[in-house]
């Protein structure tokens, strides 16, 4: 089976399978790896319905004793109660320190699977297999994981890398155009920060997606092989992020991730140019129009800037933002949190 691979350098080295259809090779990608093992496999209940059964028919066929966990779908199911309910399912089923756990869906199953693999017998192998657009070039790859509590969202993870990671593009044909869009929004950001050729095919829409997928995933994986633990250069990852959030919020996660970062992108692109940086924003905006994304903020100046003082990227009286130099080019800036107010109700 014709695949492309890219390699991880981080803690741990691990390999990135990516093409069209290979989801029916994984057997053969697992074992190099893993040898002989139980799986537990961690689904949700879209993906389950559309592709569980394929699924666990490969693993049989490669001759994988697995067992499965089904979690509603939903942004609601990354909690300390499903978290608890998985670790106890891979105690019943006696999975041992040789054996793994396989995360197969969005990033909500990537994120879960990925902590409960770190904490269950103080960290068992983990596989990662992508099924949205967002988890292929984002959460799958680079090892944060995260459940949410009531005080905030992905407030309590680790970081822990995956040992492979199999991205089958193929399995994105059933996701719904809405979803499908929340990831062409990082995959905006991913030429935005750091490759101008990437952002120009991105023009032509419906783009490759087996090309595109597999270059944002290879500029991820250059930026957390410098900056694992999120320390530097990985901020950059969060353009539009840190005024997504702060919409996410707003809204009571009533705007989607996706559409969140899209303004919040806008808003930086705004941004910059009163920070001497260049103007991109209305090449940027017309880009998400394109995409069919809303990008007006629908909020004042002064509601995001609270909304950003609990932001977890705020160190002490600053913040850091992440303002484009040149399409393909970002940069971190660090600025006192009352100068980006003032900058905010400038742009808004
Ligand atoms: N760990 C990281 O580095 C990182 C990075 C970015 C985002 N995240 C996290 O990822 C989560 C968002 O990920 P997401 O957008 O994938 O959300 P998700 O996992 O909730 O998936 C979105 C929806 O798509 C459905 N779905 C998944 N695959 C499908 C398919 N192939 N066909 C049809 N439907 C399918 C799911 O059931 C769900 O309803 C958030 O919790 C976010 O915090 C983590």
């Amino acid at each position: 089976m014709q695949y492309n691979t890219i390699s991880v350098k981080a803690t741990r080295e691990y390999d990135i399978c990516i093409g069209r259809g290979i989801l029916a090779g994984i057997g053969d990608m697992i074992s190099p790896i893993l040898g002989k093992c139980r799986l537990a496999v961690l689904t949700d209940s879209n993906v389950d319905a559309l592709y569980g059964s394929t699924m666990m028919e490969y693993l049989a066929s490669a001759g994988y004793d697995a067992c499965k966990y089904v979690i509603p779908a939903g942004e609601a199911s990354k909690c300390a109660e499903n978290l608890l309910a998985f670790l106890t399912f891979l105690a019943q089923e006696q999975l041992t320190r040789s054996d793994a756990v396989v995360a197969f869906g969005g990033g909500v199953v990537g994120d879960l699977g990925g902590l409960s693999a770190s904490l269950y017998l103080r960290g068992v192998k983990y596989i990662q297999v992508p099924t949205t657009l967002l988890a292929a070039v984002d959460s799958s790859v680079g090892g944060k994981t995260a459940i949410d509590i009531p005080a905030g969202k992905n407030l309590v993870g680790s970081f822990y890398q995956p040992s492979l990671v199999c991205c089958d593009t193929a399995l994105m044909d059933s996701l719904p155009s809405d979803i499908y869009r929340d990831g062409c929004a990082e995959v905006i950001k991913y030429g935005m920060i750091l490759d101008a050729r990437l952002y120009d095919t991105l023009h032509t829409i419906p783009f490759d997606r087996e090309a595109v997928v597999a270059r944002c995933i290879e500029i991820k994986r250059d930026v957390v092989q410098q900056d694992e633990f999120d320390n530097g250069v990985r901020g950059l990852l969060n353009f539009g992020h840190t005024f997504g959030h702060a919409i996410e919020k707003l809204s009571d996660f009533g705007v989607s991730h996706g559409e969140a970062v899209a303004k919040g992108m806008v808003i930086a692109a705004r941004i910059a140019p009163l920070c001497g940086l260049c103007d991109v924003a209305d090449e940027l905006s017309a880009l998400l129009l394109q995409y069919g994304f809303d990008i007006t903020c629908g909020y004042s100046a002064n509601e995001i800037y609270n909304a950003l003082l609990s932001d977890k990227k705020r160190r002490g009286g600053n913040i850091s933002v992440i303002l484009p130099r040149a399409i393909g080019e970002c940069v971190l800036y660090d600025m006192p949190v009352e100068e980006l107010k003032g900058l905010l109700q400038k742009v808004m």
